[in-house]
């Protein structure tokens, strides 16, 4: 089995939790040989954990990206950052596992194509679910005619409010400026399932959108600023004692979960030090009273090439977090409910047929319903040279397109977009 040297740069949730640890657990496929993290407390952690050579860890990107230092690369810094790096990554040689959203500029995608061209680099963008064992199985169906020829999408994103309120009001993801808006932060996934799934490129796209509740002019009468010192905050649903104490004690107190491990990076996670955080951190700020700007709740609606039509809606209002989503067929509907962990093919004039998303997965122990571990696997199959010209860097571009046009759309009143190829 051939083994692949790996870099990662930006190791944090995504770099260092998830890829790092799928790739350190995988030995024989990789050997982690340089971090970069611009937060020194990180860059020790995860260099000790993964075993790197203390001459390979560089807290500078500029540093690291002087020399190609593997084979391959994991670029998990956030939103802004991704094509800047990528782009210079590509021209030293290595082969890269991309976080996603790529950018929210159309030029820079092109860049990112042109320079593949040019320097002839493998490049996965980490649109984990198709590798999710449930949205394997829906293209198994769809691909064998299960219901027929595929008219209609519809799908439901939830947020689910308690996410909802960590990321996107008071987390990385809450200024459209500073990283991606919602529509290619959140939904880029769905956008790329969508255009898998109907098979064709986006013809036009058209969307409507707001923030609705998480402003100023919402917070309850005699509010604080922070959570520690509002008369609500055993009362109030996005208080960070609920959404952060409480559902940690619920969820038996666990020792390195996400959301829980964001606040406390330094591991076991314990109340002292999620206490302490959002005392002071962003964290604990009031939902009503923070700099956010993304949207809580939008429709969007896609009329692919070849006549089939998407809605897409994402709802931070959920009380569940999970995607429903129904493909409707002229022979039959499957429906896909990740709330309830089932996929339900409807066949018309037959019986239904209930599969348990759980039977399905093998190894979910690192999220995404099994689809980061699939990614991980795509990206060696992929640097095996095993490439599927459906995850194509190519392919996520087009994906990325949507949602800079339904964002386009958005802030046009919901004119509909034409997309160019
Ligand atoms: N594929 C998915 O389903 C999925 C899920 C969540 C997040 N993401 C994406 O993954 C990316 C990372 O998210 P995360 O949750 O891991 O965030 P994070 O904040 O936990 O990690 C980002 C890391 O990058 C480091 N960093 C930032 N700028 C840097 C620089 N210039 N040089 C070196 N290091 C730098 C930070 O110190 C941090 O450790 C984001 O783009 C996010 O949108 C993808």
């Amino acid at each position: 089995m051939k083994k692949f040297t790996l870099s990662i740069l930006g190791c944090g949730s995504r770099g260092g939790d998830t890829y790092g640890s799928l790739a350190f657990k995988e030995k024989d496929k990789f050997q982690i040989t340089a971090i970069c993290d611009s937060d020194n407390f990180k860059l020790e952690k995860y260099g000790k954990l993964f075993g790197v050579e203390s001459k390979n860890l560089f807290n500078s990107e500029d540093e690291f990206l002087k020399e190609r230092r593997s084979d391959a690369l994991v670029i998990a810094t956030l939103d802004k950052d991704h094509v800047r790096e990528c782009l210079k990554a590509m021209a030293l040689g290595y082969d890269i596992l991309l976080e996603k959203p790529i950018s929210s500029n159309e030029e820079e995608l092109y860049d990112l194509l042109d320079a593949q061209k040019k320097y002839g680099n493998k490049v996965l963008v980490c649109h984990v679910l198709r590798y999710a064992p449930a949205f394997v199985k829906i293209k198994e169906l769809l691909d064998s005619g299960a219901v027929g020829k595929l008219v209609n999408i519809d799908s439901t994103e939830q947020v689910a409010f308690w996410h909802y309120a960590h990321s996107y009001v008071r987390g990385n993801w809450r200024r459209s400026e500073d990283t991606a808006p919602m529509i290619l932060a959140k939904c880029c996934h769905d956008l790329d399932l969508l255009q898998y799934y109907a098979k064709s490129t986006a013809k036009s796209v058209s969307s409507i959108g707001s923030l609705s509740y998480f402003q100023a002019e919402n917070a309850p009468l005699d509010s604080a600023e922070r959570c520690t010192d509002c008369k609500y905050k055993d009362t109030c649903p996005y208080s960070a004692f609920n959404v952060y104490i409480k559902k940690w004690k619920d969820s038996g107190c666990p020792e390195n979960w996400w959301p829980y491990n964001v606040l406390a990076p330094d591991v076991p996670v314990t109340e002292e030090k999620l206490m302490k955080s959002i005392s002071t951190g962003n964290y604990g700020r009031c939902v009503f009273r923070c700099d956010n700007d993304v949207v809580d709740n939008q429709i969007t609606a896609i009329q692919f090439e070849n006549g089939v039509n998407a809605a897409l809606k994402m709802i931070a209002f959920s009380h569940d977090i999970g995607r429903i989503t129904v493909f409707y067929g002229t022979e039959g509907e499957i429906e896909l409910d990740e709330t309830r962990e089932v996929i339900v093919v409807k066949p018309f004039g037959k019986d239904c047929a209930t599969i348990n998303i759980n039977e399905l997965v093998e190894n979910d122990s690192f999220g995404h319903g099994g689809g980061d571990f699939g990614t991980i696997n795509a990206f060696y199959d992929m640097l095996c040279g095993k490439d599927n010209p459906e995850t194509s860097l190519a392919k996520s571009v087009e994906s990325h397109l949507m949602g800079i046009a339904a964002e386009k759309s958005r802030l046009n009143g919901g004119q509909v977009i034409l997309i160019k190829h």
